[in-house]
């Protein structure tokens, strides 16, 4: 089973930036053991800082083989409806992840663009959020 994980903006910075909010373990630290913890799947990673790269990908993993789709869009989450249509477009599921909890900070964060075109939503749990994003994906195959 092969499943993606999307990272949008600022999350190549994970370990460095705001630590108080999103914890001090870099995500490639963090992915070798997500990636221990499932043998048996590929854990495929992509990390763009660019609305449209992240489109690009959407597209190019939506049609295939991939069982899911793990999608941190970062702040794109807020305010993207490109993505949104992106989402819909695609037939593999995506899930919407966030590390921390976006309802507990500004109010601008509790809105986002593609819960309604996700399967679900995962957030607030830290980089266990990832885990339990690629957990539901495999229970629902
Ligand atoms: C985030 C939450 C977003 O509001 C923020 O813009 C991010 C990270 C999270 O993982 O908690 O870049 O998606």
């Amino acid at each position: 089973m092969n499943i993606t994980i999307i990272n949008g903006p600022n999350l190549n910075l994970l370990g460095v930036r705001e630590p108080g909010i999103y914890g001090s373990e870099g995500f490639e630290s963090y992915l070798t053991r997500l990636r221990g913890l499932y043998p048996d799947v590929t854990i495929e990673y992509f990390q763009s800082n660019h609305e449209g790269a992240i489109i690009d990908k959407l597209h190019e993993t939506g049609f295939g083989d991939t069982a899911g789709i793990v999608l941190n869009a970062g702040a794109y989450t807020h305010t993207s409806l490109a993505i949104a249509d992106a989402i819909s477009a695609i037939s593999t599921p995506v899930v919407e992840v966030h590390i921390s909890n976006v309802h507990a900070r500004e109010e601008i964060r509790h809105h986002s663009m593609i819960s309604g075109v996700c399967r679900g939503v995962i957030a607030g749990f830290g980089l266990d959020s990832y885990r339990l994003a690629v957990e539901a994906l495999i229970r629902k195959q």
